[in-house]
Order: structure tokens, then sequence, then C-alpha cells
């Protein structure tokens, strides 16, 4: 049977690298578009030993329109692309929006101008829960107003969505759909790839690791005077092997023969605070956490958290990887990189 090939922009970085994974394991051929801003080729090397396969790969710019057009020329024969390239740090983005705006939109941009010259009919988009903002009503559902985002990074996701809509209805042969993503964590069992921050991480679940390792010192606890029930900010942690399995499901739902624009939240349906993810680490490794509480950090919404009902009846998906599992594979992959350090 000849594989359907598939195009997958930042395939090499954190979450491109699980979904390529899984789109292998499913039986597409993956073509990795890459730039190695914010990744390096070794993460080829990690899915070929899950996978027994190596993805192809085009070390390329999604901003160089010119490259783009002779890169999807060669694969003009893909049937769908999914998007992750971007660049994601929240605080570089309001101090750089226009490197944000340019890298996020301008790929995105191009992407859409290729899938419509190559007649490419299908893309998933990776959006996400910076969408709803401050909610005012949890779990947040796709149908939650969104909200104004609080950096420019959002902003990008916001906008991204708006893009691709305008894009589908000019565009009969074009559909889509927007996968809002909540905290994704943790890596493959197998500990041969995960997330491989650069320098001092800012997001929770990098830190609580490297804490662990003793590569930090001390976690900092952002808050613990918030109108939480332990005070301490909540979110929705989602394993990364089900975050990437749901991008299966979502490009095999847009070949069944959905159109237009489709969202959809993928999260477990379960908020965590702070505090409880900490505890939850220590009780999944056995390593205690040193951590001390700090101010607020700015920007960060007081809870938030997923209804996941849409995807499980529409897609058939749901997140199934038990918390203290996920929090283990992210630890014996710090262990893995510490080592090697
Ligand atoms: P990542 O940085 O690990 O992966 C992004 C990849 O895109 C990297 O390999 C990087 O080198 C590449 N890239 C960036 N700009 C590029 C460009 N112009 N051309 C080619 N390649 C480029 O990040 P990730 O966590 O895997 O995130 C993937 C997507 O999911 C991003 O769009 C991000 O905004 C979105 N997202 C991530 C999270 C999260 O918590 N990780 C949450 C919500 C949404
Ligand atoms: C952040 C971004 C979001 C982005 C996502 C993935 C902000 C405000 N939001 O989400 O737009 O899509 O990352 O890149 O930056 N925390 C600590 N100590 C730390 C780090 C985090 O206490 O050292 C707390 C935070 O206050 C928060 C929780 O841990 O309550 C999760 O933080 P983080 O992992 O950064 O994710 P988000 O803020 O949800």
């Amino acid at each position: 049977m000849v594989q359907q090939k598939i195009i997958v922009t930042g395939g090499a970085g954190y979450i491109g690298s699980h979904t390529t994974v899984a789109l292998q394991n499913a039986g597409y051929r993956v073509v990795i578009l890459d730039n190695l801003s914010n990744s390096d080729k070794d993460s080829m090397d990690g899915i070929v030993r899950i996978t027994g396969v190596r993805p192809e790969f085009e070390h390329i710019d999604c901003t160089d329109r010119t490259a783009m057009h002779r890169i999807f020329e060669r694969h003009r024969d893909a049937i769908g692309v999914i998007h992750f390239a971007a660049l994601k740090a929240v605080g570089e983005s309001v101090e750089k929006p226009l490197l944000y705006y340019r890298n996020n939109l301008g790929g995105l941009m191009n992407v859409l101008d290729m899938m419509t010259e190559f007649k490419i009919p299908y893309l998933v988009f990776s959006s996400s829960a910076t969408v709803y903002g401050v909610p005012d009503k949890l779990p947040v559902t796709e149908d939650t107003p969104l909200q104004p985002a609080t950096s420019p990074y959002g902003q990008t996701k916001v906008m991204g969505e708006n893009i691709i809509a305008d894009t589908v209805v000019a565009n009969s042969g074009l559909s889509a759909t927007l996968l809002r993503y909540f905290n994704p964590i943790g890596a493959h069992p197998s500990g041969e790839i995960g997330e491989r921050p650069n320098g001092v991480p800012n997001n929770l679940m990098p830190y609580i690791c490297q804490a662990a390792a003793g590569v930090r010192e001390c976690l900092c606890v952002f808050g613990d005077d918030y109108d939480t029930p332990d005070g301490f900010c909540i979110r929705d942690y989602i394993d990364i092997n089900d975050l990437a399995n749901a991008h299966v499901a979502a490009m095999r739902h847009l070949q069944s023969g959905a159109t237009g624009v489709n969202v959809f939240n993928l999260g477990t349906g379960c908020g965590q605070s702070v505090m409880q993810l900490i505890r939850a680490f220590e009780k999944a490794t056995g390593v205690t956490i040193p951590h001390k509480i700090t101010s607020r950090r700015a920007g960060d919404v007081p809870a938030i958290y997923a209804n996941a009902c849409r995807a499980e009846q529409i897609l058939g998906w749901r997140a199934v990887v038990p918390l203290h599992e996920t929090l283990a594979s992210a630890w014996r992959w710090q262990q893995k990189i510490t080592k090697s350090k």
C-alpha cells in the first residue's frame, strides 16, 4: 500500500517529534520541515530508534517563501500539513514582537499559500489555550468566547486561527483543524525523545525536572494567593503522547470528509495546581523538589482547564496516560539529558 505523505513543520521540536512518531506508527510517511532554531537533529535519531523509520528532513525556514515553494513542489504529493513551526517564549515575544509576528504568521501564510498552490487539502494547526485569556467559566469549551491575548505570542495564535478561517472560506479545497493545546508535559516512554528547553526554562514542568536533577537550585512557585482551593494556579497538564495521538485522529477526521474549520480543545479535563503537580512528581519519582513561594508572574491566568468532550465525541480521542506515568517519563528524559551533557 502506498503510504500517505504528511508535511510536518517544526517536526524536530518537542510536540512535532512525538507527533511524527505517532504518525509513522499509524502508517503515514512524514516529511519534516524545520529550521532547527529551537531543536536539533538528535530528535531524528530518537524517532528512528522508536519507530525504525527515519522521516525525511528538510532544513528550511518556513518564512522563506522561495525555499518553501521549492520544497512544496518536491512534496506536492502530500495530502496534509501539520503546522507546528513557531516561536513560543511568551516573555521573549513581549521584547521582540516583530520577530514573533514575522516568524509565526509569516510562516503560516507561506504554508497556506503553498497548500493552495499545490492543492494540498488538509491542515492541522497548533493553537493554544492562551486564546481563551482569563475565562469567566470553567472548564472552557470550544465555544467559550476568545479574549484578547496577553502577549504577542498569544496574538499570533488568535490571529493565526483567523487567518486560517479566512483562507478556508476563500479556498473550498482546503479544510483545517485548530487544536488548542492545554499544557503538554512528559516525554516518550522509551526516553528517546522529549523536551529540550534552551537556557532557563519558562515552563513549569521542565523547571521541576531541572530542579529535581540539581541543574537548578530551587523552583520558584509563582504565587500562593490565587482564588483557587489551595491558592496556587491551576492548569490542565496533558501527556505529550496523548497530545501527539490527537494529531493523527485530527488528520483522519479531515480525511474522512470534515469540511471548513474544526476546533478542538486538547486537555485531560482535570485541573492540577502547581503544588499538586510538585507533590505528584515527588510521589511518582521519589525525588524531592527544592522550591520556594515567590510573587505572582505577570500575565498568569489563575485557573484554566479544558472541557475536551468534543474531541472525544468527534475524533474518538481522549487523554488516557495517567499523570504519574507522564511525570515518570519526564524524569526519565531529564536524567538522560543531564547525563549526556
Ligand atoms: P518547539 O520549539 O519544541 O518546536 C517548534 C519547532 O519549530 C522547533 O523545532 C523550531 O526549530 C521550529 N521552528 C520555529 N520557527 C520555524 C520556522 N520559521 N521555520 C522552520 N522551523 C521553525 O515547540 P513545541 O512545544 O513543540 O510547540 C509546537 C507548536 O505548539 C508551536 O506552534 C507552539 O506555539 C504550540 N504550542 C505549544 C505549547 C507548549 O506548551 N509546548 C502550548 C500551546 C501551543
Ligand atoms: C505558558 C504561556 C502560554 C504558552 C505556554 C506554552 C504564560 C503566561 N503563558 O503557559 O501562553 O502557550 O506556556 O509555552 O507565559 N510556574 C511556576 N514556576 C515556574 C514556572 C511556572 O510556579 O518556574 C507556574 C505558573 O505560574 C503557572 C504554571 O506553573 O501557574 C504553568 O506555567 P507554564 O508551564 O509556564 O505554562 P502556562 O503559564 O500555562
